[in-house]
């Protein structure tokens, strides 16, 4: 390509409300545009790193066996009621309606209609199976940003496998697995292998892929000891119990009166209730003469589980992971409980909630409270607390599970080593579904006992944009971009300078066709631009190797190569580069394959 013709727009300031350096740098490099809230156009540069990112994809799906197909985005919403999955995603869903009144969807996702395909596999004879498509997806995210990281409509390569019985599946997701483990080595970024929630997909095991980023969403877990590593969404870790006045209280020696007991949260016959004007929080209540630190306090929050209201109670100096809630109770749809619905559930506001003496409203308690006594916790009556609180003895807990995120510094639940806690981009997402879907589709085979069976399924996940903008997060530097090799939209480019005289012309249109004739991705910077201009753009979009040809070179011979990411430059002879380079891209190129 000769950038004169190409439309490649750069910018010479950052977008102002881009945070992100992958959002700044695509659309300073003009590789993206935004069209609206969590929707972008894809130009040129972008779509060829797209292409990159799909092809890679693709040559791992076909060497796990998988078949490439494309499914419509727009579906009938009567394979949705069949799935339930109509009601139970929400706002998630765009939906709409056609001129007959029928309702439609617009694809959030496709295990529905892949599904609806594969009752079409009749016999064990044909299973398994592994199919793909990359194709649009539709989600009304409740808040797109950072560029392609989260939007509302993204291109996805979405596989699905069919087995016949759990063995079978356990293999098919191994196989994608390693496929993924592959795709993003060969995109270049590092990524980790975590357990997630597998939140509306249901299914029993999932996995994220990782890449460590501070543009990400996602906080991990991980444990540099043993290697595991968990979303805080799922990761579980080992706390120290607060102690309890008992505990303290056994190794003291004269009991004390029951005043001063409380107040040292030592164990009382029973809660005791004080006035606490003013305070509304666990800080509050902590800074509260006759209070307690948040560790010796129950934190209380009423929820609505698909509608219904509970309470969840959690030490106060912990905070509740929301997917918990829902992965440990099968709630489609979990959040905080209104200020109406917290006055009619407990009589009080969010300030002095509490779960003593409770009935009528599902309790629910992490496990790091069980056996805690001595505790202060809300009255259910405005401005009041309890001191003195015994867990086992004055709260009906409906379920101890576990819903506390886990903090960095606390036990690996492995090795009980610490655990650290850091921030990335999910580009990729593997999930056994089990049966759910073909049982609810009729997605049916015959064993060899002629019995029908249903077909065990899983789902696998990868955003094509959200791993073009997380390659980008991972790699560049204050002038720009810094693209691997494999995924970059070209290769290397020459940048002529003074492209108006002959010779420079020849020269670089030479090196240009040499370069093409070796199949390297070569743009050629025709353009009239001063040399700084020429090189700043580079720099912007992020070609891994530059060649410059100027008329103080040639007067030699030579040209000079440099590259992209170390800025380590060398003369060539004019006449060797095209093999020198071509040979060293080709080499990088499939380093990562
Ligand atoms: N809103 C989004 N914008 C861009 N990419 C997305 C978005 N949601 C999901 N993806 C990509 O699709 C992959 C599979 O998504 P999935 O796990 O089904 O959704 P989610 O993580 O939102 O539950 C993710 O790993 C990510 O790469
Ligand atoms: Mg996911
Ligand atoms: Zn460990």
């Amino acid at each position: 390509m000769r950038w004169s013709q190409a439309f490649i727009p750069t910018l010479r300031d950052d977008p102002a409300d881009a945070e992100a350096a992958s959002h700044r740098l695509l659309v300073r490099a003009g590789y993206i545009r935004q069209l609206m809230a969590g929707s972008y156009s894809i130009l040129p540069l972008g779509m060829r790193v797209c292409h990159k990112i799909s092809r890679l994809v693709r040559e791992e799906m076909d060497a796990i066996g998988a078949q490439e197909f494309l499914l419509p985005c727009l579906h009938p919403a009567e394979l949705w009621q069949r799935s339930g999955r109509w009601e139970r995603i929400g706002e998630e869903m765009f939906r709409l309606r056609d001129r007959r009144q029928a309702d439609l969807a617009l694809g959030v996702t496709h295990e529905e209609v892949f599904t609806a395909i594969a009752c079409e596999l009749r016999s064990y004879r044909q299973l398994p199976q592994i199919w793909y498509q990359i194709q649009s997806k539709f989600r009304d995210e409740p808040r797109p940003k950072s560029g392609l990281l989260r939007v509302r409509e993204f291109s996805m390569k979405d596989s699905y496998s069919f087995d016949v019985d759990p063995q079978g599946l356990d293999l098919s997701f191994q196989k994608h697995f390693e496929a993924y483990r592959r795709i993003f080595s060969r995109c270049g970024v590092d990524t980790i292998a975590v357990e997630a929630s597998s939140g509306n997909m249901g299914g029993s095991e999932s996995i994220e892929f990782m890449v460590p980023s501070d543009a990400g969403e996602d906080w991990i877990a991980s444990c540099g000891a043993c290697g595991y590593a968990a979303n805080l969404e799922k990761a579980t870790s080992g706390v120290e119990k607060a102690t309890s006045g008992v505990e303290k209280a056994t190794s003291g020696a004269a009991p004390v009166p029951e005043e001063k007991a409380a107040a040292a949260g030592e164990a009382l016959g029973a809660p005791q209730e004080f006035a606490t004007p003013g305070v509304r929080s666990i800080e509050d209540l902590a800074r509260f003469a006759g209070g307690a630190p948040a560790e010796r306090q129950i934190k209380a929050l009423v929820y609505a589980l698909d509608g219904a209201a509970a309470l969840v109670l959690l030490r106060g100096d912990q905070e509740l992971a929301v997917q918990k809630l829902a992965d440990a109770t099968g709630a489609g749809q979990v959040r905080p409980a209104s200020d109406a619905e917290i006055r009619a559930a407990l009589g009080a506001s969010a300030g002095s909630l509490g779960a003593v003496g409770v009935r009528g409203l599902r309790v629910l308690a992490d496990r790091s409270l069980e056996g805690a006594s001595g505790m202060w916790t809300g009255a259910n009556r405005d401005g009041f607390h309890l001191r003195g609180v015994d867990v086992a003895r004055d709260i009906r807990v409906d379920a101890w599970l576990d819903l506390r995120q886990a903090k960095a510094g606390e036990a690996c639940p492995a090795c009980e080593a610490p655990l650290a806690v850091r921030k990335t981009i999910e580009v990729g997402h593997i999930f056994k579904l089990g049966t759910r879907y073909s049982e609810a589709l009729g997605a049916l085979f015959l064993d060899e006992e002629q019995k029908a069976r249903p077909i065990w399924m899983g789902s696998y996940g990868i955003g094509i944009g959200r791993a073009m903008a997380a390659v980008a997060e991972a790699s560049h530097d204050d002038a720009g971009l810094v693209w691997p090799t494999s995924v970059a939209p070209f290769e290397v480019v020459i940048t002529a300078i003074d492209p108006k005289r002959a010779e420079t012309a020849d020269a670089a249109n030479g090196l240009y066709d040499a370069l093409r004739a070796r199949g390297v991705d070569t743009l050629l910077d025709d353009r009239s631009e001063r040399p700084g201009v020429k090189f700043n753009d580079a720099d912007l979009i992020g070609i891994p190797y530059r060649i410059t040809v100027g008329p103080k070179g040639l007067a030699e011979g030579r040209v000079e190569w440099t590259r992209r990411r170390t800025r380590e430059s060398r003369n060539l002879d004019l006449h060797k580069a095209p093999d020198v380079v071509a040979e060293a891209v080709i080499e990088e190129r499939s380093l990562t394959a």
